[in-house]
């Protein structure tokens, strides 16, 4: 059968950039600027974005490209005994992230509707946790599916299913060709918006002003490594999938920067509306800045609200603000879906319609567990081993299987040849050595606090039953996976390249 095809080599680059920029860059990024030093955040990120961000992207871009498959066919190509590592990708990021993913992007459609009145009212920290979460602090008390969310949740896994059904071209390209431009045109109104409220620029102020003394804690570091690794969807098997859609002559060079910069781009500019909308707060408040900032979730689902409450025209201020977030989110979660699907239509040749469908359905019961009473709690769990240790995992893996049992020569050589910017051997050290020696070291070193204070105070039965045990499951699942005969002899073959 022959691989789909991107229409054009920008549709590709819409696509990436699509997948990169996410509810990731809203608010995790502004948080993590603010509460990591403000502006001198910019330097271990930037930092962290040009030695392991672009490289990484770089090499999974080649991966799919060369080797032409998903990420368990591509790794199978590399050497059968690695196929799981692919796998296990796509099916913790499928089957985990994506699952929580959506359910934040369902909370997103239904705070667009509540914008309009104002539904969160005075309080929108009760309103958030106890009228529409009502949450259940225990894990195990999961009580009742939330019905407001479940309605949203039905349309966020409908719009996924259309458009990944529908295929690459008509698909997934023709969502972000229209999702990118609106995305980045609401943003600069709301940005254009919020820097003119009063009180704007202390906000901003806070969130730009070096605090350089902060370079030198190792958890400064941490974060802005785990940042560009989930902003750039790295390690989620996607951005292989998406390269090996791409023509045998495709500038990959020029779009792994491009991508890269975009993403990250995007994240500073929007800072700049986040901030803005808390230095108007705290001004209008007659707060301090440093009581308006709250962790991720909180920013988005509380503080934003009650600035919004404050703000004349802030209904369609709000409006505006979650409908940004719900096309950032769908641009990333289509894109890990189709990570999933074509590895499954690598492997075992099934019919592309008919699977989208079931894994779209299997994936909304999935999701459920996350819109219950207790949902918030198994997010937050799910969410922290996933991405602090799968993801890491499979960021490592990668590195070293190229760096060490195959040859990153091969890659940067056919890389070289069709890119127009040049790459030299750094390349190669910077995947042997470089990017896995970090990766190991923000591992180990998560893994200390981790053992040493349980997450967020949580019992250690809650943290082993969920967290570990989805690492686990899905660790077994990408075994399992791998073990099953392909239908052809397809992943026998090598790349575009012999070596
Ligand atoms: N890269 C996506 C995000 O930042 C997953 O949300």
């Amino acid at each position: 059968m022959k691989r789909e095809q991107w229409n054009s080599q920008f549709g590709f680059l819409l696509a990436a950039v699509g997948s990169a920029i996410g509810l990731g860059n809203i608010w995790r990024f502004s948080y993590m600027a603010y509460s990591n030093g403000g502006g001198a955040f910019l330097i271990p990120y930037i930092i962290a974005l040009l030695t392991a961000g672009v490289s990484l992207l770089l090499l999974e871009f080649a991966i799919g490209h060369e080797r032409i498959g998903s990420a368990p066919l591509a790794f199978a190509r590399i050497n059968k005994k690695w196929e799981w590592l692919g796998w296990w990708s796509v099916i913790f990021v499928m089957f985990g992230i994506e699952l929580y993913y959506n359910v934040i992007i369902a909370w997103c459609i239904n705070f667009f509707f509540y914008s309009f009145d104002l539904s969160w009212g005075s309080d929108p920290n009760t309103f958030f946790f106890k009228e529409f979460l009502q949450l259940n602090t225990d894990p195990a008390n999961i009580g009742n599916i939330r019905t407001p969310i479940l309605g949203s949740l039905i349309i966020v896994w409908f719009l996924n299913w259309i458009i990944v059904f529908r295929g690459i071209r008509k698909g997934i390209e023709l969502a972000n060709k229209i999702f990118m431009p609106m995305l980045f045109l609401l943003t600069a109104v709301l940005v254009l918006w919020a820097v003119n409220l009063e009180g704007a620029s202390d906000g901003i102020r806070a969130y730009l002003t070096p605090d350089f003394s902060k370079l030198s804690e190792p958890k400064v570091w941490i974060d802005a490594f785990s940042q560009i690794f989930f902003t750039l969807s790295l390690g989620f098997g996607i951005m292989i999938a998406y390269a090996s859609y791409l023509p045998s002559k495709a500038n990959i060079t020029k779009y792994a920067v491009l991508t890269a910069f975009i993403n990250s781009g995007y994240s500073i500019f929007a800072g700049f509306a986040v901030f803005s909308v808390l230095g108007f707060m705290a001004a209008s408040q007659g707060k301090p800045m440093a009581d308006v900032v709250t962790k991720s979730i909180g920013l988005a689902f509380v503080a934003y609200p009650q600035a919004v409450s404050l703000m004349p025209g802030g209904n369609i201020f709000g409006a505006i603000f979650f409908l940004s977030l719900v096309i950032a989110g769908l641009s990333s979660s289509i894109s890990i879906i189709e990570a999933f699907t074509s590895a499954v239509v690598d492997k075992f040749n099934v019919n592309r319609k008919h699977l989208v469908t079931l894994i779209c359905v299997t994936g909304f019961l999935g999701s459920i567990i996350f819109i219950t009473q207790a949902g918030l709690i198994w997010l937050d769990i799910v969410d922290h081993f996933l991405t602090h240790y799968a993801l890491v995992i499979v960021g490592i893996g990668e590195c070293l299987i190229v760096g060490w049992f195959f040859r990153t020569e091969t890659l940067r050589k056919h890389i070289n040849k069709i890119s127009s910017i040049k790459i030299g051997v750094w390349w190669d050290y910077l995947i042997k050595v470089f990017v896995p020696l970090v990766l190991g070291v923000i591992l180990i070193g998560d893994l200390y606090i981790e053992l040493k204070n349980p997450y967020e105070g949580y019992s250690w039965t809650a943290l082993i039953l969920i967290g570990w045990n989805w690492l686990l499951l899905t660790l077994v699942a990408a075994f399992f996976m791998a073990m099953q005969p392909w239908k052809d002899d397809s992943h026998k073959a090598s790349g575009r390249t012999e070596h």
